[in-house]
């Protein structure tokens, strides 16, 4: 259309209007810039392909990456959604910290050690298919987790298992959900108040089972807590652990947190940091735990990776969530 081809002037007022007879575009201008939009297209997609890697390995460091198993080791994966993850990851990353150390091998949650369920008496394991998280049990018919291991899904897609040291569970008691309820905040791209409670089809109760009552503090930064759980024992495992698994941590200061994950995610008065030296919660952990002094302060929520250097795990503050959950459990 701007292309003027052996002299022929352009018709139309349109381009009458838009193009200056005097300074027609000529043939040659429009082949260079052809190029250099094919150039720059070729630019955006290579950046675009960088993008999808990273976000790629932030997905399957969050779970979404589908966990396989043998006839022993139930296949799951946890139900993080990819809105976070792309996120979180799509921004700049801070390549020093990216080189950090997934490399070093642990064998537990990840370097943690293995525990029996009656420590740890009122962690749930929460099942959709092959997919795991936990949840921790509030009342006896009332399991507090986190919203991204429910959101979208139905009440019957569940199962709920509790009174288990084992990821096959067979030693446990096992619930149907009858009602599922997210936090009001909750969106997956922001993974703010990650937080559901689901109602169980009845009691349960059991040897190794029992509840948990929700803290009504913020820990202070660099006390310890517990984090429990059956996900991966390394980043970018895909075989959970077999026995349940358990490691101390310490909270973060949050304005410390907020700087390793400025670009990437917004930590908000929801959310709670903490990390210790290659111990963290990983894939499948989501939804579980964390304690202290036998008070539930946290809820597994999300991280960069697992037990990476200058990247704390990141979990839904148990205190400001509690009066929403209060509500709901006395409503419903
Ligand atoms: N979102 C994960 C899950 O679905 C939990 C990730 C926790 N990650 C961490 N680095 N603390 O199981």
């Amino acid at each position: 259309m701007f292309c003027r081809i052996s002299g022929n002037k352009s018709r139309g007022k349109v381009i009458a209007k838009t193009v200056h007879s005097d300074m027609l575009w000529r043939c040659e201008y429009l082949i260079l810039g052809m190029l250099l939009l094919a150039e720059l297209t070729q630019l955006g997609e290579a950046v675009t392909a960088n993008q999808q890697r990273r976000n790629r390995r932030l997905r399957s460091d969050n779970g979404t990456k589908r966990l396989t198993g043998t006839k022993n080791q139930t296949g799951i994966r946890s139900n993080r959604r990819q809105g976070t993850a792309r996120k979180l990851s799509a921004k700049r990353v801070n390549q020093n910290k990216k080189a950090a150390t997934s490399s070093k091998i642990q064998s537990r949650i990840v370097g943690g050690t293995s525990t029996t369920i009656s420590t740890t008496p009122y962690i749930v394991q929460l099942r959709r298919g092959s997919n795991l998280c936990s949840g921790s049990l509030i009342t006896e018919q009332w399991v507090l987790t986190a919203a991204h291991c429910v959101k979208g899904y139905s009440a019957s897609d569940f199962t709920v298992r509790g009174g288990t040291t084992t990821l096959d569970g067979s030693d446990g008691v096992t619930r149907s959900v009858s009602s599922i309820h997210v936090a009001p905040k909750f969106t997956s791209k922001k993974m703010n108040m990650d937080a559901a409670l689901l109602k169980l089809n009845q009691s349960l109760t059991g040897t190794n089972i029992g509840t948990i009552s929700m803290g009504n503090y913020r820990p202070k930064a660099g006390s310890r807590v517990r984090i429990a759980g059956w996900g991966v024992t390394k980043e970018g495992s895909t075989t959970a652990s077999k026995t349940l698994q358990t490691a101390q941590i310490r909270v973060v200061r949050q304005q410390k947190c907020r700087k390793d994950y400025r670009g990437q995610a917004t930590i908000t008065k929801y959310m709670l940091c903490a990390r210790a030296a290659g111990k963290d919660s990983c894939s499948g952990d989501s939804g579980g735990p964390v304690t202290r002094n036998n008070t539930l302060l946290g809820i597994v929520s999300f991280g960069y990776g697992c037990a990476r250097a200058g990247y704390p795990g990141v979990y839904t503050a148990v205190v400001a969530i509690r009066q929403w959950a209060t509500n709901i459990m006395a409503n419903n």
